[in-house]
């Protein structure tokens, strides 16, 4: 596809920063907040973002991304490739710009997509770029001791268990541990293809 030629969902391909084999991310814009907040209002989706199914709003969702973003971190859209259609969001956030850490949070909000290597791949682009361009050092995350191909994914880009808070979280009376993983940039191997690399030039 010709650069400035659109994909299905009228995205220009150009909104593409980085290009992997089976996601592109692009900047988190305003415009796809709508599809965000659809997303979230399916228990299924929200329960497995972050364990809770708190119906959030356009304006709630919006000052998050607005927050990340003040702190230092990074708002991403992940398309699927080669149509360049929009099916989740990731990102990093709580950037401690003292110790030069962070936060990881994903969402493939369509459905359709998961457990096809989608957000295997966006995590490691994402991964990369907080170590190549936020120069941050270590990345942690959690998920819910229920989420397991969330922690198949999140091993297979790099991530380690660091430990649980055990029977943490309830959900709909059922108790589950929330998870701890941590991802150091010694230990990370950039993906290929992946962002523009100087040393290559
Ligand atoms: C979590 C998420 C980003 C993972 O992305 P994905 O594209 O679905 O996952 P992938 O296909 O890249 O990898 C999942 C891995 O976990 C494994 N897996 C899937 N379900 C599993 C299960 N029930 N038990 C054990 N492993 C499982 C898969 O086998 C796969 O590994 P493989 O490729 O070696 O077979 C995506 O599913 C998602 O956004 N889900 C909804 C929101 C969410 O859970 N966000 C994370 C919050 S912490």
């Amino acid at each position: 596809m010709a650069e400035n030629e659109r994909g299905k969902e009228g995205i220009k391909a150009n909104t593409l920063s980085v290009r992997g084999n089976k996601v592109g991310l692009g900047p988190w814009l305003d415009e796809y907040l709508d599809s965000w907040v659809q997303a979230i209002q399916d228990p299924q989706v929200s329960l497995y973002g972050d364990g809770t199914f708190m119906m959030g709003t356009r304006e709630e969702e919006g000052e998050m991304f607005k927050l990340t973003k003040k702190e230092g971190g990074v708002n991403f859209a992940i398309f699927a490739l080669p149509e360049v259609k929009l099916i989740g969001l990731c990102g990093i956030y709580r950037v401690n710009k003292t110790w030069l850490n962070g936060h990881l949070g994903i969402s493939i909000f369509d459905k359709e997509f998961w457990g096809k290597g989608y957000g295997t791949e966006a995590v490691k682009l994402t991964v990369d770029y907080a170590f190549r361009f936020l120069n941050l050092h270590t990345i942690q995350l959690n998920t819910s001791g229920f989420n397991a191909r969330a922690m198949g994914a999140y091993r297979k880009a790099g991530f380690k268990e660091m430990g649980r808070w055990r029977e943490a979280q309830v959900v709909a009376g059922k108790r589950y541990d929330e998870v701890y993983m941590d991802c150091l940039r010694s230990e990370f191997e950039s993906p290929k293809p992946g962002w523009f690399d100087l040393e290559a030039q």
